[in-house]
């Protein structure tokens, strides 16, 4: 089941992720979040680091695990997603870098990565709350279409879409954009205690009500969240489909 919560805009949907966030340190100061990069999430960290500032809520003792990291970037590129979370939320919130985990792509034996990404995630105690984006196509993490249900940490290939929506990151250049990536599975995603899907932007309408109308199919990789016990999708008007202003699917 999935929870849908609809705002009017982009600023809403922003500042009840963080709503949800800051309420969950305030319970669990060591709480372990997922964090998603692109653009969705970064006006849900720009609330967290105007609520740090305001209210003095303290994140040094929260961890983070990233979804996903491109492969073939050299460490100190700006758009290393682990750079990404470093610059645009940890060193904001006061998050220390010792406590961000991303999947470690410079190994040279990247499936043995993986497994011990899954490791570190287990060790951890699993996420707590995992902050989800989601693809023109679909996607969920780099979970492309086709990725199975079952699937864990692992290296996978992007789409043609999905280089060609992440250029603008990139000086419009798809050239630039690395092809491989290291991704979160779906089943690893799942296991999340509590999942928030952002959805802004009219962009992302399409794939989102594909998302809620469908049933469960690799083809739809975010349809998966259907089978979560605690799911919110937190939408704008301009990707939701058009129905009232809470609802269940
Ligand atoms: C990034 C990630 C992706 C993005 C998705 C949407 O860590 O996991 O699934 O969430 O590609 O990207 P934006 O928000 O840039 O539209």
């Amino acid at each position: 089941m999935i929870d849908v919560r609809v705002f009017d805009t982009a600023e809403g949907v922003a500042v009840a992720a963080a709503d949800a966030v800051v309420a969950l340190v305030r319970r669990k100061p060591d709480t372990v979040l997922g964090l998603a990069t692109g653009s969705t999430p970064l006006g849900t960290y720009d609330q967290l680091a105007e609520r740090r500032r305001r209210e003095g809520i303290s994140f040094t003792r929260v961890r983070g695990f990233l979804l996903d990291e491109y492969v073939g970037l050299a460490p100190d590129h700006p758009e290393r997603y682990r750079n990404v979370i470093l610059r645009d939320l940890a060193a904001r919130v006061g998050m220390p870098v010792e406590n961000l985990r991303a999947p470690r792509v410079d190994e040279p034996d990247l499936a043995a990565a993986c497994a011990e990404y899954e490791a570190e995630i287990a060790r951890a105690g699993g996420v707590d709350l995992q902050i989800l984006g989601l693809g023109t196509d679909g996607h969920i993490a780099f979970n492309m279409p086709g990725s199975e249900l079952d699937s864990r940490t692992r290296l996978t290939t992007l789409t043609d879409q999905t280089v060609r929506d992440n250029a603008r990151f990139f000086d419009g250049d798809e050239g630039q954009v690395p092809r491989e990536v290291l991704t979160q599975g779906l089943a690893t995603i799942m296991e999340a205690r509590e999942i928030l899907l952002l959805v802004t932007g009219e962009r992302k309408a399409a794939a989102l009500a594909e998302l809620l109308e469908g049933t469960v199919t690799p083809e739809r990789p975010g349809s998966v969240l259907h089978a979560h016990p605690r799911t919110t999708v937190l939408a704008d008007r301009a990707a939701a489909p058009p129905v009232g202003v809470a609802s269940t699917w």
